[in-house]
């Protein structure tokens, strides 16, 4: 039995809520849910990500931007959109490293991607720039290649799960009771749920399926985009290659992973993420027309990138404490424990070339 007040996350106990609906409602709900209500990023909060382990790692990923507006025989208007930009750390050094290239400065527009209104107001806080723009769709978008950008975007999106039952394919869903319980329980699918999980080969043969429907939601848009206006999206996650056929949500809270049961007895607390499908996302993308070359390890791409060559110029002015610091972040960024093999980088693309720095 688990605890939470369904009331103050707007969640009905009428019916079964499917999974994604239940994790989105805990964590956007205005003001009480988890991503409405607090910084979540950092030491001191619930977790660590790339851009606020690492300036090393926000600068390598201007560099490749840099990189593909040259391969795109360099544009003089050119938009780059960050998707889910957490408290603003990627951009702001993203700024930094523009300045040094005045050309690309001058012809890229730089758009923000956010849904939680509390994040907004942390990003504009610490980016505190006239020239950025937040949105909230695309529209605005109209000339130029677009190239968007996710770190752990893609995981932060509910996910749906189903499971078989006597060959009847059935959503795993959360029934509220007595107001203040939570169990778990299966339901039958539609017909038409059915047939989209049906049309992908990486999900044929799984007992047990994830499926990130909002997450293909987000992507249309984008996607539509890219197919328009050419370009492309990078997107680096925690995930997978070969499906998992098992649960992969997981919660974290004070920098450690918490059980099921302890997360719906912190609801609000707790963030809620699951491992991302990568080769769901390729056949996604393949759907949708854009290429894909590889998926590749994020060691593999960011030492492609040349951290270390930009480490070492770095290491010439630190101070022995510095350098330490900096050898820690690098371990965790390129360990094969770490987030060097977990973290897998994708790029989904619109474009007559088809070689990128990163990927080969
Ligand atoms: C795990 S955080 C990653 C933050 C940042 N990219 C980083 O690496 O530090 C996920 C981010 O995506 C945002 N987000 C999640 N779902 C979103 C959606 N549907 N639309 C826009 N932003 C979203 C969250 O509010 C948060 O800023």
């Amino acid at each position: 039995m688990m605890k939470l007040n369904p009331r103050m996350f707007n969640i009905s106990s009428k019916k079964p809520i499917p999974v994604d609906e239940f994790i989105e409602k805990i964590l956007y709900e205005p003001k009480v849910g988890y991503y409405s209500s607090r910084n979540p990023f950092g030491k001191n909060g619930d977790f660590v990500t790339s851009p606020t382990i690492s300036n090393l790692f926000s600068e390598i990923i201007a560099i490749w931007l840099i990189s593909f507006w040259e391969k795109m025989e360099r544009p003089k208007r050119f938009n780059f959109i960050e998707l889910g930009p957490g408290d603003g750390s990627l951009t702001k050094v993203l700024l930094n490293t523009l300045k040094k290239f005045p050309e690309i400065n001058k012809a890229i527009r730089i758009y923000l991607y956010e849904r939680s209104e509390y994040l907004i107001r942390l990003q504009k806080k610490n980016i505190d720039n006239k020239n950025i723009k937040w949105i909230n769709n695309y529209n605005s978008i109209k000339d130029g290649p677009v190239i968007f950008f996710g770190n752990e975007f893609f995981d932060a999106m509910p996910i749906k799960q189903f499971t078989y039952k006597n060959n009847k394919l059935l959503e795993k869903c959360y029934s509220v009771k007595n107001k203040f319980s939570i169990n778990e329980t299966f339901v039958e699918c539609e017909n038409n749920e059915i047939a989209k999980i049906k049309s992908f080969k990486t999900l044929k043969n799984l007992k047990f399926i994830e499926y990130p429907k909002k997450g293909f939601l987000e992507l249309n848009p984008i996607m539509k985009k890219i197919s328009e206006l050419t370009g492309g999206i990078l997107l680096i996650d925690y995930g997978y290659l070969n499906s998992k056929n098992s649960n992969t949500i997981q919660a974290v809270m004070n920098n450690k992973k918490i059980s099921i049961s302890e997360m719906f007895n912190n609801i609000g607390k707790v963030d809620i993420t699951s491992l991302v499908n990568f080769s769901l996302l390729k056949e996604y993308f393949s759907k949708n027309n854009l290429k894909v070359k590889r998926i590749v390890f994020q060691r593999f791409f960011l030492e492609r990138m040349g951290i270390f060559e930009r480490a070492k110029i770095l290491e010439k002015k630190m101070s022995s404490e510095q350098k330490k610091y900096m050898t820690e972040t690098l371990n965790r960024l390129l360990g094969e424990k770490q987030m060097g093999k977990l973290f897998k980088v994708i790029f989904g693309f619109k474009y007559k070339k088809n070689k990128f720095l990163g990927f080969d």
